[in-house]
């Protein structure tokens, strides 16, 4: 058995790691640590919630007092640090609460898990530590970080302190990038469930912008896969880009949005553009695949259906997220 803390397992990729990963994997007992902030939810864990091998404590990856605690109580031999401040807009309004979490709170998590010898470490990070490419190349590894928003700076942080820690004291480190994200559970403030909400709510859907800055989207089922090899194969002290190939203009996603929801583009709204927008990101990530064996299973084209399909099927989780505290933000952020 296999005693991992997850930390942020509430939220959107987290949830689907371990709603994944239990269902498969008989020898893993997870520890969930998640402060259950905004984002955090814990109807996205109701396949998990009565498994033996599952406990949810919520709590701040910031105490140290807890998290050496959690150590101790259940025997924790191995950490993923999925927790984090992750709305690029959301930095923009206010930066604190970045730092607060995703470098003071990664620290904290280092240094019990240097104390308490842990066996392997999992930093999630994000390909946005890298910066914005012009329309040729790709991330590498290799790629120098350049984050430009108070979000990826605060990664680029964390993840230059994890591999410090895997200099410095031999810490048993692993990194993994990623690039952007979609699937069942995510926030509807993300660009993909916020246009299917707002489409089927038949409101605006907000383009920054020309619409024509580029993300690279990749299924969350197959990053989760991704991590969880990792986890498992990683070389520690390294760094593995994930993404799968697919880069699209955002305008391009919200117009197969409302094809898909039969809807008009008259509900298209250009609005004003993000401040310090990156303009693309695309991810090589031919070190994970020639070096364990990852590669891709869904492709955009189907996954992007199922997505859909599963936001009109969970019509009830979403709504009451809209009509919670979310809707505060959202009337600030998108009423224009
Ligand atoms: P999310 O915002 O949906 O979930 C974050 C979770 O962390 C929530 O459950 C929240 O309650 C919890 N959390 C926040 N602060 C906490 C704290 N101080 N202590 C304990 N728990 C706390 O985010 P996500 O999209 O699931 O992203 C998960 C991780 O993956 C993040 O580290 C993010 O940077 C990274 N990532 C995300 C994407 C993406 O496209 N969403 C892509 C690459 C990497
Ligand atoms: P987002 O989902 O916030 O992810 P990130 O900023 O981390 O890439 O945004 C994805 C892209 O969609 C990004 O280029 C900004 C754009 N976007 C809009 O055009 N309108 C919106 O309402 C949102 C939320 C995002």
């Amino acid at each position: 058995m296999k005693n991992i803390l997850v930390t942020g397992g509430a939220g959107f990729i987290g949830s689907n790691y371990i709603n994944h990963i239990l269902k498969d994997n008989q020898d893993y007992f997870i520890v969930n640590l998640d402060k259950l902030t905004y984002a955090g939810n814990l109807e996205n864990l109701t396949s998990s919630q009565n498994n033996p091998r599952y406990r949810f404590i919520r709590g701040d990856i910031g105490n140290y007092e807890l998290v050496d605690y959690l150590f101790e109580k259940y025997k924790i031999e191995y950490v993923i640090n999925f927790a984090a401040e992750s709305h690029v807009d959301r930095s923009i309004l206010g930066s604190a609460v970045f730092f607060q979490t995703n470098v003071l709170g990664t620290n904290v998590l280092l240094e019990v898990s240097r104390k308490r010898n842990v066996k392997k470490f999992l930093q999630v990070s994000t390909d946005e530590v890298y910066g914005s490419l012009g329309p040729e190349g790709l991330f590498t590894e290799k790629t120098p970080l350049s984050p430009n928003s108070p979000y990826s700076s605060s990664k680029a942080s964390a993840d230059m302190m994890a591999l410090s820690f895997f200099h410095t004291f031999g810490m048993p480190v692993v990194i993994t990038r990623c690039s952007n994200n979609y699937g069942p559970f995510q926030f509807p403030e993300k660009l993909i469930p916020l246009m299917i909400i707002n489409a089927l709510n038949n409101k605006n859907l907000p383009v920054y912008g020309d619409g024509m800055n580029v993300r690279d989207w990749i299924y969350v089922i197959d990053h989760n896969i991704a991590i969880d090899l990792v986890f498992n194969k990683g070389n520690i002290g390294e760094v593995y880009n994930i993404g799968a190939g697919n880069e699209l203009p955002n305008i391009q996603i919200v117009k197969l949005i409302l094809s898909a929801l039969d809807k008009s583009e008259d509900l298209i709204q250009y609005v004003k553009d993000r401040p310090g927008h990156d303009r693309r990101y695309a991810i090589d990530s031919s070190k994970i695949q020639t070096e364990l064996g990852w590669k891709p299973l869904f492709t955009f084209e189907n996954a992007i259906k199922e997505t859909i399909d599963w936001y009109l099927s969970n019509t009830s989780w979403w709504h009451r997220i809209i009509s919670g505290e979310y809707q505060k933000y959202y009337e600030m952020q998108y009423n224009r």
